[in-house]
């Protein structure tokens, strides 16, 4: 008789992985880390620092099965509402974060870099930031792109705005404006499309998070609060992904052809 086949082991879920074609552009909300700190009658801050032992885990992973480039939603323009305590928490661990992190991004070949309003930022949290930037300016072997002070409605409409301004000035026709003029006014502009968005901790919305790009993105919902959420969790979401059909508002059939037609040329 038959046994039912066992879940494949973590290194083998990652060889599965790895053999699909992997997402261009793998956006996270990494949300819960506050349910996690206050379900062990902890400060909410422990969960922030839990998250970012996350962080590491989810970016190596990335890096290990060849992605190219992963963003994560660390601080929205909305946060900063939290209460001042929680803001001031925040921007330690992120100034921490750049530091600890800083040799293990060089040494891989990452590329470091930031979408949002970043003149926002603290000082010693902009230097470090920008530091890491530069000197990791050059590396090809992924891009890992942090959304601090992000909102995506703040990107769009700082996109108008300088649509605005290029068409009172003459170097832009508003009839020429298509969507890759668009695309190159946005923070994002010299990222891939966004192939998934992955959300944690239960939450099914978009919180502002890169709204004109998830446009045609798949969508991952993750139980799994963001201090939980390691390396078996991020492959289990790629694995979803990869059983998706894309269809960009054509048929089956339409896709079906098209990938068949793809594969013989
Ligand atoms: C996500 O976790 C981190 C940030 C938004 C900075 P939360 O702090 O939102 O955690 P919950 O949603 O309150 O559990
Ligand atoms: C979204 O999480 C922002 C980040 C993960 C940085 P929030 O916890 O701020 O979103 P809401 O308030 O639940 O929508
Ligand atoms: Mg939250």
């Amino acid at each position: 008789m038959e046994r039912p086949a066992s879940p494949p082991s973590l290194t083998a879920l990652e060889r599965l992985v790895q053999e699909r074609p992997l997402p261009r552009h793998v956006g996270i909300i990494m949300d819960g880390n506050g349910r996690w700190a206050e379900m062990r009658g902890l400060p909410r801050m422990e969960g922030h620092r839990e998250g970012s032992t996350s962080v590491r885990e989810v970016t190596r992973c990335a890096r290990r099965v060849g992605l190219k480039a992963l963003t994560l939603y660390a601080f929205s323009s909305q946060n900063w509402a939290r209460p001042a305590e929680e803001v001031a928490a925040l921007m330690d661990l992120l100034r921490e974060y750049l530091e600890s992190e800083r040799e293990e991004i060089l040494d891989n070949g990452i590329r470091l870099n930031a979408i949002g309003e970043v003149d926002k930022l603290p000082r010693f949290v902009k230097d470090p930031l920008d530091r890491l930037r530069a000197e990791s300016a050059n590396n090809t072997g992924m891009v890992l792109t942090l959304a601090l002070s992000y909102g995506g409605r703040e990107e769009l409409l700082q996109a108008a705005r300088r649509v605005a301004e290029a068409a009172s000035r003459g170097e832009l026709s508003p009839e020429n404006l298509d969507g890759q003029t668009f695309e190159s006014y946005l923070w994002t502009h010299d990222l891939p499309a966004v192939d998934l968005v992955v959300r944690t901790s239960g939450e099914q919305r978009m919180s502002n998070f890169l709204l004109w790009q998830m446009a045609y993105a798949e969508l991952c919902f993750s139980e799994v609060l963001w201090p939980d959420f390691r390396t078996e969790a991020f492959l289990r979401c790629l694995a979803q992904y990869q059983q998706r059909e894309r269809r960009f508002g054509l048929t089956s059939a339409q896709v079906k052809r098209e990938d068949s037609q793809r594969a013989k040329a």
